[in-house]
């Protein structure tokens, strides 16, 4: 294994939930590195870490750039147990929630924009990737892919932004250790974990949602957008909207993307 001395990989290792990490200087995407971890055994809680990603991916099949020394950019393996099999949709809750427990430790305050998108101020600071590995019906393994802008240089040309990016060092307003941010997210995360498919983790992810009661248009795999305000979510992660009709529409995760109206 490769070290790199702003990720103390020792420390890490012995974060409760944490099997094993694999950490490289430059990879392809640590998604897919995860992939094939989880496919040749990985245990829960083995984790892929990159300083650079060559070929980091998005949702909806867009490219997600990861310059060296100015992101995070890591992968766990989870082997979802007990009532986690049945809250496939919690996952990506669970990365950005996470983060925005830690960006709280730092000072900061975070926004979810439902399902996968972390802002600070209106501008997106971290996307979640999670895609779930399954044997017919059952799921034996969730890749959960976190990419979060720490310093200025990990922001993407402006060309190719379609929303406003920042990093976490334009809001803490000095530089910050990307080691010390990743131990604080995976500690959040491995704690949040431990309440997934609770009420509480629901309502948690809920008051953390961007655009409460504002209007947003969600598009869900139609040519037309569905218009509504943005009410809350449901037990497994769908987001709640109110139509101009005062009807409530569930939408549900997948391949599905929100904007404010
Ligand atoms: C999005 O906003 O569309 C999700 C971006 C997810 C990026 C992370 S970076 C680590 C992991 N590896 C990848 O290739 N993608 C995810």
């Amino acid at each position: 294994m490769c070290s790199n001395s702003d990720f103390d990989l020792a420390g890490l290792k012995s974060l409760p939930g944490l099997a094993d990490v694999r950490y490289f200087p430059s990879l392809g995407s640590t998604n897919d590195m995860a992939l094939d971890w989880a496919a040749a055994g990985a245990q829960d809680g083995s984790l892929v870490l990159a300083d650079e990603q060559t070929s980091g991916r998005g949702r909806m099949g867009r490219k997600w750039y990861t310059a060296p020394a100015a992101a995070l950019a890591f992968s766990l393996v989870l082997r979802p147990k007990g009532r986690e099999c049945d809250s496939v949709g919690l996952f990506s809750g669970l990365g950005a929630l996470a983060l925005v427990d830690a960006l709280q430790r730092l000072g900061v305050d975070a926004q979810i924009k439902w399902p996968n998108d972390v802002l600070i101020h209106g501008e997106k600071v971290a996307g979640i990737l999670v895609e779930a590995v399954w044997q017919g019906e059952v799921v034996e393994g969730i890749i959960l892919g976190v990419g979060v802008n720490v310093s200025p240089e990990a922001l993407p040309p402006a060309a190719g932004l379609n929303f406003p990016a920042t990093c976490v060092q334009n809001a803490v307003k000095q530089p910050v250790s990307r080691g010390d941010l990743l131990t604080i997210l995976l500690d959040a995360l491995l704690r949040r974990r431990e309440q997934l498919a609770s009420d509480g983790f629901r309502r948690d992810w809920e008051a953390a949602l961007a655009f409460r009661g504002a209007p947003v248009q969600v598009w869900a795999g139609k040519d037309q957008p569905l218009f509504g305000l943005v009410r809350g979510l449901q037990a497994d992660g769908s987001l709640v909207l109110e139509t101009e009709t005062g009807i409530l529409e569930t939408i549900h995760f997948g391949e599905v993307h929100l904007r404010p109206a």
